[in-house]
């Protein structure tokens, strides 16, 4: 620790970070752009000036940057020194000149951070007469607006996209006072991590063009916290609606998973909540007086919550209930599960993750699976290369060093990708290879070997990793389940055991593909296709679907034969799914932003979102549908005592944690939005499933960040409040991680043994998971929609010539006994013997097996 003086008082802070952020921690309100936490410093904006002493007799001082200055032990340091403040004062004038000064139609108006900054610095009139330069704006697709003549040229936007998020379609353009921040064209930002320009631009020139449609402002959301259903990382999200409707989502920061950062997918995928075509009516008699009279098969679903999934099945029994995926991933995620669980490796955080000083991928592309998680491995590779700056004295959060090592040392980090498909992290990789996923398998397994019995290498790529790997430090191996190949799962979990020992714990990520794929698999392991093979048999009379599309979980000629046996079909989703409509029973469910919930997210952390308002009659929580449990409390103390493993997460209810306010104190409208119907103020609704209420009335309490809906302080309206709810900027939360972690390292488990050879025959499947158009929600959300590929079949160029087609012609195949047909897309980089997939898209079959018979042009 250090001793720094501010005004001439003592305070100890942390040595090694620079003023700006020692000066946020302690509390001090000093105005800046161009530094962000994730991002480091480059001194670019010079808004964060302070006065600089040389000892306590120094009367005269310098002006300093802070966030250039390092903390020393004995510094004498001002914020509120004249020359300072009117340093900071005439800085904002000037970034200010060109400013439209259009607060009241910017969509950032009321959580700008320009605006708390220009207030904070003292500017408030504007004193020059000439025209104000313009530029002109790009039409940048459905995600992202801008309004370029609110820049203030921080660099920050780049500097994320570029250097942070690897992206390179976004650059400044220009010299002098006509630089813009643009593509070279219209269209939409390539990068999947776009979104995050609108909470990383400090003004308003980029904003959610989702939310901008709607003209609301920060205070008038009525929010609440949440965790996002469009993968099974579980980033933490504000959700946020007005006048019934689901109306953004934005981040929430949680120090071991997403940090400041989320993915295009999280944020731009909610609109499917507030589609027209939505389950909105009951259909058939009432569940339960059919449930008394015949035996049920109940389906459940990993887009589903713990809760929901969990009273499914305490309705049809353990042995009746499917946990809603094909069988073939049913297979996988219930070894996923027991890696994981009988592992020596720690399944690391992202934080963790970022750490790691060498890391192999074996056989999944994590950007379209699982992608947070590309952030988090950049950002390891980043580190990497940041050590050997490190070593010369650099810190790390001086950024423009760091970016100059980068790019000279650019694929020098320690990260091997081997996976069947090209990936977006290659060109950061250190070595990259392109096999079958058995052939990826068979890899991992020798480089296993080689580590364990400092065997031999068989190959130079497998001797290079192993070498690698061993020598580290924090050893990471990634894999997943997007590639269906239990051996790569199994190949990493004895990679991740052998580079573990008494004084070192490697690292095991299984990338999963949906927000409870992990929390289903301990409520069972029966996939979608026995399942429907036992109603087939007639083992019951009633099939119950829970949030859940069959048609892409298991083939279609199976899914008929078993729902002709069934005498009644009963579906409970919010979804229009084709079983909905010829169900007997439907029963509309709330989705994720009307109904509280619990997940279990790929790193085994158990965590709850909560409703930011309640559905429209007759939609319920889906659990309510299946059982007469009065509040979800009541239902989560049964759920752990049948399961403990799940049980354990603090419980706030109204009565421990008091009212928790979703509605901000500056709300607008609440006695006259609903003034065309009634004049007279309604009651706010009860909700007895959350202490948070719906009402301004109450206290947040940011020693609870679980339950925090929105950052906010005086003076600072912008996201940046956020460091106000830090222990120290960038870092922990007041409070602590929230959610419970329920998988710990073990010394179980097996070494499992290298598998056999590939049988030869046909190809061999290889799903390609696609961050815009594979996930079954978010794939449904309008501005999502636009940015979906059409469906392909993919082969390389020489399996093509062999069949005699070219690209875009229709090719026919057979998989799982039916044929089908779809245009080719050649792939280059795929192996021989390897068809591309395109998971979920409209028209590809489900992956129900891992091989298919190309039949040629149709
Ligand atoms: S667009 Fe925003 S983030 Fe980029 S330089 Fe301008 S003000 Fe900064
Ligand atoms: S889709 Fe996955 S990576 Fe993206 S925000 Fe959601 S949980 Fe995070
Ligand atoms: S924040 Fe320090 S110069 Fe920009």
């Amino acid at each position: 620790m250090a001793v720094i003086h501010v005004e001439g008082r003592p305070y100890e802070v942390k040595e090694g970070q620079h003023l700006l952020a020692a000066l946020l921690t302690l509390g001090f309100d000093l105005p800046y752009f161009c530094w962000h936490p994730a991002l480091g410093s480059v001194g670019a904006c010079r808004q964060c000036a302070v006065k600089q002493y040389q000892d306590a007799n120094d009367e005269q001082g310098i002006l300093v940057m802070a966030c250039m200055t390092p903390v020393q032990d004995g510094m004498y340091v001002s914020v509120d020194d004249p020359d300072a403040v009117s340093f900071r004062r005439a800085i904002i004038e000037w970034l200010m000149l060109n400013h439209p000064h259009d607060c009241p139609v910017c969509d950032e108006g009321g959580e700008c951070h320009l605006q708390d900054m220009t207030v904070m610095s003292g500017h408030t009139y504007r004193r020059t007469r000439f025209p104000k330069r313009t530029f002109r704006n790009q039409d940048l697709g459905p995600f992202l607006h801008q309004e370029m003549n609110r820049c203030i040229h921080c660099y920050r936007c780049v500097r994320f996209y570029r250097d942070y998020a690897g992206g390179g379609d976004l650059q400044p353009f220009g010299t002098r006072n006509q630089i813009t921040f643009a593509r070279c064209e219209d269209g939409p930002l390539e990068n999947p991590f776009s979104g995050n320009l609108v909470e990383i631009c400090p003004t308003g020139v980029f904003t959610d063009e989702t939310f901008r449609k709607h003209s609301s402002r920060k205070w008038d959301l009525q929010t609440s916290p949440s965790v996002c259903i469009h993968c099974a990382l579980g980033c933490n999200t504000i959700i946020g609606e007005r006048y019934g409707a689901l109306r953004r989502i934005s981040n929430r920061y949680h120090p071991q998973i997403n940090g400041y950062f989320l993915c295009d997918r999280g944020r731009f995928g909610y609109e499917f909540v507030n589609r027209e075509d939505r389950l909105r009516e009951v259909r058939g008699e009432a569940l339960g007086d059919l449930l008394q009279r015949t035996p049920a098969i109940g389906i459940g679903s990993p887009r589903a919550s713990l809760e929901s999934n969990y009273a499914l099945r305490s309705l049809v029994g353990a042995e009746r209930f499917s946990i809603g995926v094909s069988d073939l991933e049913a297979r996988l995620i219930t070894s996923a599960r027991e890696i994981l669980t009988h592992t020596p490796a720690r399944v690391p955080t992202l934080r963790e993750v970022e750490e790691a000083d060498a890391i192999l991928v074996l056989g999944e592309d994590v950007t379209n699976l699982a992608p947070r998680l590309d952030l988090a491995l950049r950002q390891a590779v980043r580190r990497q290369l940041g050590q050997q700056a490190a070593a010369q004295g650099i810190t790390d959060w001086n950024a423009a060093f760091l970016k100059l090592i980068e790019d000279v040392k650019r694929g020098e980090g320690n990260l091997f990708i081997l996976s069947p498909a090209a990936t977006a992290l290659d060109g950061i990789a250190r070595r990259t290879h392109r096999a079958l996923p058995g052939e990826v398998a068979r890899l991992g397994f020798e480089i296993a070997h080689t580590v364990k019995d400092s065997a031999p290498a068989a190959s130079e790529l497998v001797s290079e990793i192993a070498t690698v790997l061993s020598a580290a430090k924090r050893p990471l191996i990634v894999t997943g389940t997007g590639c269906l190949d239990v051996r790569l799962l199994r190949a990493a979990s004895n990679l991740a055991r052998v580079l573990s020992s008494d004084d070192r714990r490697a690292g095991l990520v299984i990338a999963l593909p949906e927000c409870n794929s992990l929390g289903v698999s301990y409520l069972g392991n029966t996939g979608v296709g026995v399942a429907l093979e036992a109603l087939a048999r007639g083992e019951a009379e009633t099939l119950v679907v829970l949030e859940n599309d069959l048609h892409r979980r298991a083939d279609s000629d199976a899914i008929e034969v078993a729902i002709e046996k069934a005498r009644h079909l009963v579906v409970i989703d919010h979804r229009t799914t084709p079983l909905a409509e010829r169900a007997d029973i439907v029963l509309p469910a709330a989705t994720f932003d009307e109904a509280a919930g619990t997940l279990l997210n790929s790193e085994g952390r158990l965590q709850r979102f909560w409703h930011a308002h309640l559905p429209d009659q007759p939609i319920r929580a889906a659990w309510r549908w299946l059982g007469d449990w009065k509040t979800i409390t009541d239902l989560r103390a049964e759920l752990a005592q049948a399961i403990p493993e799940l049980g354990g997460l603090s419980e706030p209810t109204p009565e421990t944690e008091g009212p928790v306010p979703r509605q901000s104190p500056r709300y607008s409208g609440r006695t006259s939005m609903h003034a065309h119907h009634d004049v007279h103020e309604k009651p706010p609704p009860p909700d007895p499933d959350s202490p948070l209420v719906f009402t301004m009335e109450g206290q947040p309490n940011p020693s609870r960040p679980e339950l925090l809906s929105r950052y906010w302080a005086p003076g600072w309206n912008s996201v940046q409040a956020l460091t106000k709810f830090q222990v120290e900027v960038g870092g922990m939360l007041r409070g602590g991680d929230p959610g419970r972690r329920i998988i710990e390292p073990t010394d179980e488990g097996n070494y499992y043994a290298s598998p056999r050879e590939d049988a030869a025959g046909g190809f061999v499947v290889i799903p390609l998971h696609l961050v815009f158009g594979s996930e079954e929600l978010s794939a449904r959300a309008p501005a999502v929609r636009e940015r979906v590929p059409s469906s392909f079949i993919a082969l390389n160029e020489a399996e093509a010539r062999r069949l005699g087609v070219q690209a875009g012609e229709t090719l026919s195949f057979s998989l799982a006994g039916r044929t089908w047909t779809l245009p080719l897309a050649i792939r280059a980089e795929l192996p021989d013997r390897a068809a591309g997939l395109p998971v979920g898209l409209p028209g590809v079959p489900p992956i129900t097996e891992t091989t298919l018979q190309i039949g040629g042009r149709a």
